[in-house]
């Protein structure tokens, strides 16, 4: 297996790793989000989908939908929605929720869906699971309409000394921790080693503008532990 420094995947080994691990952890994916983030990780998808502006004529597809939050609220505007994800005991958890949620297996980098059909592609906490951020870009480019909006929502590190540090003492210390006696002790270690794998906001944003977005802008989640980044295809 490739390894990079931080002995975090690589590449293809990357993909079959984040697979099982959703897989292994998809029972109680929900719960654990619920607790660690003390209920304010549906707070965020709900300001995520309102700063989309959703409309009943939309169409939207949420790339790496899980257990399918995003799209259960999305639905309520109306919106036709289908979901998309890499691991199918997520989306098992998701027909679980719900069975008249459209949903699809698929990879980000590769998504399952025409050119140009999309009015709003989101994506929620999965960027840093990706293996190559710009060919899921380009995808994100290909399905959606032009003028059309993508809305991510990721976590992040606090950029103030103080608050960084009483974050990492939570996320992690803490996470991991409740997400192995709860969960699955090596999934919840992942978790905040992979933010490595994201880029700073900065070349996120030329990523995206190379990948043909514009009006990139960002919002910044609970003193900078989570990230709302929006863009509109050219
Ligand atoms: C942290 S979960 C987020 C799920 C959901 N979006 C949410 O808001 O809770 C990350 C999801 O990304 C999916 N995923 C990871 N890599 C993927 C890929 N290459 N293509 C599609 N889905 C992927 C995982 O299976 C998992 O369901």
């Amino acid at each position: 297996m490739q390894k990079r420094p931080t002995g975090l995947p690589e590449t293809n080994a990357k993909r079959a790793v984040v697979r099982e691990m959703f897989d292994r952890i998809a029972p109680r994916y929900d719960l654990v989000n619920r607790i660690i983030t003390a209920g304010m990780d549906q707070q965020w998808r709900r300001r995520l989908l309102k700063g989309a502006e959703l409309r009943p004529d939309d169409c939207l597809v949420d790339v790496a939908c899980g257990t399918g939050d995003l799209l259960l609220i999305a639905r309520q505007s109306g919106a036709n929605c289908l979901g998309v994800d890499l691991s199918r005991a997520m989306l098992g958890c998701a027909f679980c929720r719900d069975d008249s949620l459209n949903l699809i297996s698929g990879d980000a980098a590769n998504l399952p869906v025409a050119d140009k059909v999309a009015s709003i592609v989101t994506c929620g906490f999965a960027l840093r699971n990706f293996v190559s951020l710009p060919s899921v870009w380009s995808e994100f480019s290909r399905v959606l309409r032009a003028g059309g909006k993508l809305a991510i929502l990721e976590v992040d590190r606090p950029k103030n000394t103080l608050i960084r540090w009483f974050h990492s003492l939570y996320f992690d210390g803490i996470v991991p921790a409740l997400g192995g006696v709860i969960s699955d002790r090596e999934a919840y270690r992942y978790l905040p080693r992979s933010t490595k794998y994201l880029p700073g906001s900065r070349e996120l944003f030329r990523q995206l503008h190379q990948a043909g977005f514009t009006d990139i802008h960002r919002e910044v989640l609970f003193l900078g532990s989570a990230q709302l980044i929006y863009a509109r295809k050219v």
